[in-house]
């Protein structure tokens, strides 16, 4: 992939980091009502988007694209933003944030022992699971507050995909003809068993949200071809700039649905 292309995406979360930066953060005063089972889930979800992001900062530094690695920062700063967001929901909904989780320390450790392909493809695991989380939260709770969170974090979400497809193009064009469906197979299975365990773990969050554990670990599951697609070349991720494009031509798990 050209550097120029990433130079876009640079582009394009710049602009979003300024109009978020323009705009009010969410009523935080109007408090949340939070399910004790919803606020179990979201504490845990909190946890998850909070990393420093140093690992992979670092391995995107070493990559050699310098509009890439600009555009890692700024992913950073919007995972870290959805942290803050998570935070101050929970903190209107009367709750604190955890510190720790074993699932969370794994999770690391596996990212930091990876090289860049590799930590790009644990990423999008929790990307492609993380969409469909943001969209039960969005859509299923009926308090106003956590739905306005989720639905900006959703919408940075929707971004991120295709940002990180976008980089794992190249990375698995780098291998071996032979090697890259199988490695996306086994990408497949990971986000099928990433996906049974969010559904085992925050089942009862989810059924309060209206999504049942097998419709959700469905869902998640079904995400995995555009995904797959656009990695191989098969379809192309969208890019910024494209947004005038009719939505029905992008991958559906790739397109925003704000
Ligand atoms: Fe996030
Ligand atoms: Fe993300």
């Amino acid at each position: 992939m050209a550097a120029s292309e990433f130079a876009e995406w640079v582009r394009h979360f710049e602009t979003e980091r300024d109009r978020r930066a323009a705009g009010p953060d969410p009523s935080w005063e109007s408090g949340a009502r939070l399910a004790p089972a919803v606020q179990a889930s979201i504490r845990r979800f909190q946890l998850g988007e909070d990393g420093d992001g140093a690992d992979l900062i670092a391995k995107a530094d070493a990559a050699g694209d310098p509009h890439y690695a600009a555009a890692v920062r700024l992913f950073e700063d919007e995972e870290h933003n959805h942290a803050r967001l998570l935070a101050r929901l929970l903190e209107a909904g009367g709750a604190t944030t955890l510190t720790g989780h074993w699932s969370d320390t794994v999770f690391g450790r596996l990212r930091r022992s990876a090289g860049l392909r590799a930590e790009l493809l644990l990423l999008m695991v929790a990307e492609v699971v993380a969409l469909r989380y943001y969209r039960a939260l969005r859509d299923g709770t009926d308090d106003p507050l956590t739905s306005e969170v989720a639905r900006r974090i959703l919408a940075d979400e929707e971004r991120h995909v295709p940002f990180h497809c976008a980089r794992l193009r190249t990375s698995i064009a780098e291998l071996p003809r032979g090697a890259r469906r199988p490695l996306l197979a086994g990408w497949r299975l990971l986000l099928l068993g990433a996906g049974l365990v969010v559904a085992a773990d925050h089942g009862r969050a989810l059924r309060r949200l209206g999504v049942g554990r097998g419709r959700f670990v469905v869902d998640v599951t079904r995400s995995a071809g555009p995904v797959v697609a656009a990695i191989l070349g098969t379809h192309p991720p969208r890019v910024p700039g494209e947004a005038a494009e009719p939505a029905a031509a992008a991958p559906p798990a790739l397109s925003r649905r704000r």
